[in-house]
């Protein structure tokens, strides 16, 4: 922790009421920031404003115009932003034969359509200088069978993320990704199509299969989206940068 790195700054994560984006705003918290945080479910939400004097927005990332309500919100009482963190996003499984329509909407109504009009909607209220982070996935680049929706999602997601970094470049605000491995948040226990024992089995082939031979704690990944939003990262812009125990080299 380097105290000075966020102090007085507004940082705004779409999806900072579990997980890795809890761990962030946990993070961002105390190295001096002002939060807004934006998720789905209430008592999360009320439980992170509590513990961190955030401003906790429930606001549906699959619907832009909430993530454009939830900015105006968190700028009225924060003022401009200094930081975007652009995390939230849902599992999913299916078979490339089994695969619906709806299921791949689903996917990628939040984590990539959903993702992009949520930076978007924070742009006009960015600071020049200031940085977004987006979170990604080891699973864009691995041919995991069932991953198909979330893989093309998070890929889409990084190409999306290198056109924000380009576009940007004008104002000195820095865009990058950080895609976490597998880490353990409570996004395993909702993998969408597939049970407790489905996701037991997955956490242990998963174990075998880590270079590392462990899951990561969403601290691990916070630290990483920390870096690349401080000043510490002045000229890293456009980069995914994977924090996944070594599986990038499978
Ligand atoms: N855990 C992993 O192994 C892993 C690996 C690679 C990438 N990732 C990525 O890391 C990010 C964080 O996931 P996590 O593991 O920390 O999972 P998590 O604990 O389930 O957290 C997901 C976050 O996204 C929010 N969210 C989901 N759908 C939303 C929506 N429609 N509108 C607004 N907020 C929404 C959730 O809010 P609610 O709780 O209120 O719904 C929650 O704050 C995701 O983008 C995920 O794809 C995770």
């Amino acid at each position: 922790m380097r105290p000075d790195r966020f102090t007085d700054s507004h940082v705004l994560i779409f999806g900072g009421n579990s997980g890795i984006g809890l761990a962030a705003a946990r993070a961002f918290k105390a190295e001096g920031a002002r939060l807004t945080l934006t998720g789905r479910d209430q008592i999360t939400l009320d439980e992170a404003a509590k513990e961190l004097g955030a401003l906790a927005l429930r606001s549906d990332m699959a619907k832009p115009a909430e993530s454009k309500a939830a900015v105006a919100a968190g700028v009225a009482k924060h003022g401009a932003i200094d930081v975007v963190l652009v995390n939230a996003g849902i599992g999913g499984f299916s078979g490339v034969a089994e695969l619906t329509e709806e299921f791949w909407d689903g996917v990628h109504g939040v984590n990539l359509r959903g993702a992009f009009f949520a930076a978007q909607a924070a742009l006009p209220h960015l600071k020049d200088g200031g940085a977004i982070v987006f979170t990604g996935s080891v699973g864009s680049i691995m041919a995991l069978p069932g991953n198909a929706a979330y893989a093309a999602a998070k890929a889409g997601l990084r190409a999306a993320a290198r056109i924000f970094a380009a576009e940007l470049l004008p104002r000195g605000i820095r865009v990058n990704v950080v895609s976490p491995g597998p880490t353990e948040t409570p996004l395993f226990n909702r993998n969408v199509g597939m049970g407790p024992e489905g996701v037991e089995a997955l956490r242990r082939e998963i174990r075998a299969a880590v270079p590392m031979k462990r899951i990561a704690e969403a601290e691990e990944v916070a630290a990483a989206v920390l870096f690349l939003a401080s000043r510490e990262a002045s000229y890293i812009n456009g980069v995914d940068l994977f924090v996944d125990g070594g599986c990038v080299e499978l």
